[in-house]
């Protein structure tokens, strides 16, 4: 594994990779591996012969009150992990480097798809997401780049923002990697307790009690909703942000479960703020 820190460099041996033909994966990181990171990038290096992957915690994406300072960081674990797992290229780039001096252009999708969800509390995070994961595409040229259905609301605008400016690339969800237990993998885990860690549970239990209600032939989503958040709350020590029935694409809600929908929780653990979803898909 070859590790780069400038933009000019990765560019010169991608192009060597393409010039031979090489079909190229691409896994965008923030660090702090976990197995969920690592699932993109073996899916990566299954569906294409070469994987870059970027540790780049980015600015633009975190608002004022958030935890850019904190993030947490691991590079030397991250490396190994990477290495492990057959990436060829780890891209790290400094802050300076990918936001030189004067920086000044934006990449955004608007409408209610960055408004609703983790939009409506965290202004400007998919603005900050889009502007990143644009230039990381312009810079890897990738034929293929995965992302998490953990982060549903990422990859979906991340989808739209690809089909509306027609990027040259194929974008690739991977289901959700969980701890035993049900809890989603996420790097800000690091934040939780044991007993906050144990708390919430209750999110991924509550998302599989919304499967077993439609399965059960429960459609409307303001009651299941209602039943979903009671039960999550009544765990203690967890403050729901929002638990919203949708549909998987625009992100609008829904109001009858019909055809496929997302259900999407945030919640506030102690200092960690969680994120997870599950889509239904009811029985025909
Ligand atoms: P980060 O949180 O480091 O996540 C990197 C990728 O790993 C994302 O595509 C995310 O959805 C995926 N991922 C995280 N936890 C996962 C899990 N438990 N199972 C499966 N996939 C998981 O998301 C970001 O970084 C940033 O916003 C980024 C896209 C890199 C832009 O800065």
């Amino acid at each position: 594994m070859l590790e780069i820190k400038t933009i000019r460099e990765l560019r010169s041996a991608l192009k060597e990779e393409r010039a031979r033909g090489k079909k190229i994966g691409f896994v965008p990181t923030m660090g702090y591996m976990h197995e969920g990171h690592l699932a993109l990038m073996r899916e990566a290096n299954r569906l294409a012969d070469v994987v870059v992957v970027s540790i780049f915690v980015n600015p633009t994406q975190f608002g004022p009150n958030e935890d850019l300072g904190k993030y947490p960081r691991d590079i030397e674990g991250d490396r190994d992990k990477a290495a492990g797992v057959g990436v060829d290229f780890l891209f790290v780039p400094a802050v300076k480097e990918m936001y030189s001096e004067g920086y000044s252009t934006y990449v955004e999708v608007t409408g209610e798809m960055t408004h609703v969800l983790c939009g409506r509390s965290r202004p400007g995070h998919f603005k900050g997401v889009t502007t990143v994961v644009a230039k990381l595409l312009n810079i890897v040229e990738p034929d293929i780049a995965l992302f998490g259905n953990k982060d549903w609301q990422q990859l979906a605008v991340i989808k739209r923002m690809v089909r509306d400016l027609n990027m040259d690339v194929e974008i690739i969800g991977v289901p959700t990697v969980r701890e035993n237990g049900g809890l989603a993998m996420s790097s800000r885990n690091t934040y939780l307790s044991l007993e906050e860690r144990k708390a919430a549970l209750v999110l991924s239990k509550a998302l599989r009690l919304a499967q077993d209600m439609v399965r059960t032939g429960k459609t409307n989503a303001g009651e299941i909703a209602a039943e979903l958040k009671e039960t999550i709350e009544n765990e203690g020590l967890i403050e729901v942000e929002y638990l919203e029935v949708c549909d998987p694409e625009s992100l609008s809600p829904v109001e009858t479960i019909e055809a496929n929908t997302l259900i999407a929780v945030a919640a506030r653990v102690g200092k960690a703020r969680l994120i997870d979803n599950a889509l239904i898909v009811p029985e025909s």
